[in-house]
């Protein structure tokens, strides 16, 4: 725990806050959370004394968290109440409710339910998957720039990972791709759009690309990002799932839905694969989180409010590096990869000097910097602190 986080005072029940409290949070208190105020403590949300509330939640005070790609405009005052309410039967296994939320899954995607699975976050599905593709000595082909930690995961219980070169844009080469796709490779993971990069793929080249290898290899396509593109329905993969191709696509409620810590993600493909991933998922899903998917899911409202947001704070810091003469990424995302002309890692540590926290140097990039789009006062400490910290 940071030495700013608060502590809350003796070891008495008290400190911990109670179902009732949570329930009392009504829509009508929550919108200070759904707007991204960050208050500090229960207290603001409910009025419930200070010490109900429990340490380590969120954002250390006075820190900008910009490192993780979390959306703090989430979750919706929907979400919370239903969360709340959920807490207060939180006695009970969520099963029901399960089956909620894969109907209005499968309705939006207009696919069959046994086409879905619900995971712990999409990472808990996509661990399923690199694991259980890669148990009989299957390899995984990816580019070599990716979010990898699931399949690092699989890694760790022995899989192997072959990489293909990036573009000299750094984006993802199908071509090179396509080559590393050989008999001993059982899944190809791309991340579109793609983290740290930002950049998202051309769906008809993505498209046929897919065509060429499904025959090979499950194509798992991780869309964690799909909803903050400019046209998340155009570049979903979705429709070869529909069309019951050799194909996975993950979704998750962490990012566009600012649910990051209610743990809730999916994985679709069809039933065959789905039975896969299924019986490979090791938890079960906590109420209040499912409660939030389903009070959140087709919140247009909320979902136009928080992209609109993450588009202004990512125009923003987009302007900011370009007047300092650095160049950025095409992001469609909520985090922009910075090309800081200097030590990454150096500039990452001056940022952290000033309590903004952002991601330091990946591997074989030691100048490029992401930096995820948290709220906007956030990111315009940021913005102001650039010139001093290149500097440092
Ligand atoms: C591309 C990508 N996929 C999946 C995840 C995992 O998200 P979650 O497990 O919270 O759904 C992340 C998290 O940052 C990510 O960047």
């Amino acid at each position: 725990m940071s030495s700013k986080e608060p502590i809350a005072s003796g070891p008495t029940r008290r400190r911990f806050v109670g179902a009732a409290a949570l329930a009392a949070l009504s829509p009508a208190m929550a919108p200070s959370v759904a707007r991204g105020a960050q208050p500090e403590t229960v207290t603001q949300q409910t009025g419930e004394p200070a010490d109900h509330a429990v340490p380590g939640f969120g954002p250390a005070p006075g820190v900008a968290l910009l490192s993780r790609n979390e959306n703090p405009y989430g979750p919706s005052e929907k979400a919370v109440a239903a969360g709340c309410s959920a807490t207060a039967q939180g006695a009970f296994y969520a099963d029901r409710s399960l089956l909620y939320l894969v109907d209005m899954i499968a309705e939006k995607n207009r696919i069959p339910r046994d086409f879905i699975s619900i995971s712990a976050g999409s990472g808990e599905g996509l661990c399923a998957a690199a694991q259980s593709w890669t148990r009989d000595g299957g390899a995984i082909a990816a580019p070599s720039l990716f979010w990898d930690t699931t399949v690092r995961y699989a890694e760790r219980q022995g899989a192997k990972l072959v990489t293909a070169p990036m573009k000299s844009d750094l984006s993802i080469d199908l071509n090179a791709l396509e080559k590393i796709v050989t008999n001993n490779v059982s899944l190809v993971h791309i991340t579109n759009p793609n983290n740290p990069t930002g950049m998202l793929l051309d769906p008809e080249e993505l498209r046929a690309f897919i065509l060429k290898v499904e025959g090979r290899a499950t194509v798992l396509i991780d869309e964690a990002y799909n909803e903050l593109t400019a046209d998340p329905d155009g570049s979903s993969m979705i429709d070869l799932v529909r069309e019951g191709k050799n194909v996975i696509v993950s979704r998750t409620f962490s990012k566009i839905y600012g649910m990051a810590g209610l743990r809730v993600g999916y994985l679709m493909a069809r039933t065959d694969l789905t039975a896969r991933i299924r019986s490979n998922i090791m938890s079960w899903i906590s109420g209040p989180g499912l409660a939030a998917a389903i009070a959140s899911y087709d919140d247009e409202a909320f979902l136009a409010d928080s992209k609109s947001q993450i588009i202004e704070g990512r125009e923003m810091v987009v302007d900011a590096a370009q007047s300092l003469g650095l160049r950025t990424l095409p992001s469609q995302t909520n985090f922009v990869f910075v090309d800081v002309k200097n030590d990454a890692n150096a500039f990452r540590d001056e940022m952290r000097r000033r309590d903004i926290h952002i991601r330091g140097a990946y591997h074989g990039l030691p100048s490029w910097s992401r930096v995820s789009m948290g709220r906007l006062d956030d990111l315009k400490r940021y913005v102001a602190a650039m010139p001093a910290a290149l500097g440092g």
